[in-house]
């Protein structure tokens, strides 16, 4: 992720939490809670584990042909100052894990201990967290593919109960949705794109990623649809090559497929115009802007709150005609080292545009 964002977003915290540290008497809402998260919804096999994994830089989920993920996975990154990076799942407390083929295989079996070795779903989700000194605190989900019929081994009502789970997640208004369609199947019928059309008609949190690019028909291309032309939406659309299953069981690795991935797109006479805006670096990027945007925006609602604060502190600190060492005079002392902070987000971050501020 994008150092500008990790900074930002580290500053925020540090104000945050040192706000909520006074005690309930500010009743700031969680900036923790209202950050975005981001999920990944779309039919099965279209490519959803292979993108997560590639925004996160790491090995890390079971994927594969069929229905390999099988119960919602909430994947918590956390900034940590300094260290090793390792995961924790919330069915294991203590347990660190620093290798991440081992984390992959805890998924597979913890999936398998709720559903049994068989293709049924669970909504019931897993968490885990990855700590490590080179994330944005962020929140990332892994949800099990839309299907269209239930198979053997699935009951009936496999289809709406899918259904129901992608949308009880994806509906939240802070919820950006990454829309995975591939690019060998017909667009019209993406069930990504239907889904995330119900929960955000006007597009404003939704990204459509096109998979697979790799793997269309000869004589077929998808420039029409990258370039926005033949099915638009509101943010521009972002074909990616992730790893095939044969690269998957080579095992080549992270950095080798970007690198065949760039290439690809520079390549191919049909995409090399576009190249510099397709691929997982490029949605990388845009979804580490973007979410800088929806932090800056909060930014203001805090400040006020920061401002109130600060204004009530001292007049209770008029009122009670005390010196600055009392309790209040620590509070007031906190808060206004909390709006320093502030000052130095919109020198470093808004380029001097300041709301209500005095200069
Ligand atoms: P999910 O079921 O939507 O989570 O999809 P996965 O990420 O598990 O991928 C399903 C299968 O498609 C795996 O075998 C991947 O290797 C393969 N796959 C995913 N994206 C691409 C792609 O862009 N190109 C190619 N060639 N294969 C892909
Ligand atoms: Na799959
Ligand atoms: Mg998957």
């Amino acid at each position: 992720m994008d150092q500008n964002l990790i900074s930002l977003v580290n500053k925020l915290q540090r104000a945050c939490t040192a706000l909520g540290d006074q005690g309930d008497e500010t009743a700031l809402p969680s900036l923790w809670d209202s950050l975005p998260a981001i999920a990944v919804v779309g039919g099965q096999s279209s490519g959803k584990s292979s993108v997560l994994e590639s925004i996160v830089g790491k090995d890390f989920l079971p994927r594969g042909s069929g229905i390999v993920t099988r119960r919602p996975l909430v994947l918590q990154l956390q900034k940590i100052d300094e260290g090793r990076e390792y995961a924790e799942f919330l069915h294991l407390p203590r347990k660190k894990f620093t290798d991440f083929a081992a984390v992959r295989k805890e998924i597979s079996d913890e999936t398998d201990r709720e559903t049994g070795r068989s293709k049924q779903i669970s909504t019931v989700p897993i968490h885990l967290s990855i700590y490590s000194p080179n994330v944005v605190n962020l929140t990332l989900i892994d949800l099990p593919g839309l299907t269209k019929v239930a198979v053997e081994g699935q009951s009936d009502n496999i289809v709406m109960d899918i259904e129901n789970m992608v949308r009880s997640f994806i509906e939240k208004p802070n919820c950006i949705i990454l829309a995975i369609s591939p690019a060998n199947q017909d667009l019209a019928t993406s069930d990504a794109i239907k889904i995330s059309r119900e929960v955000d008609p006007k597009g404003e949190r939704t990204f459509g990623v096109l998979t697979k690019i790799d793997l269309m028909d000869k004589g077929t291309d998808a420039v029409e649809i990258l370039e926005g032309k033949s099915f638009r939406l509101q943010f521009p659309w972002i074909g990616v090559v992730n790893r095939s299953q044969a690269d998957i069981n080579k095992s080549v690795d992270m950095i080798a497929a970007r690198r065949r991935e760039r290439e690809y797109f520079a390549n191919t006479p049909e995409y090399k115009h576009l190249a510099r805006k397709m691929g997982s670096e490029h949605l990388g990027r845009v979804l580490s802007k973007h979410l800088e945007t929806v932090i800056k925006s909060r930014i203001p609602g805090i400040q006020s709150l920061i401002s109130k604060s600060i204004a009530e502190l001292e007049s209770e600190l008029i009122r009670l005609g005390k010196p600055i060492a009392t309790d209040a005079g620590g509070k007031l002392y906190m808060v206004m080292e909390i709006s320093r902070i502030f000052d130095q987000i919109y020198k470093e971050h808004l380029d001097g545009i300041r709301p209500g501020g005095d200069k």
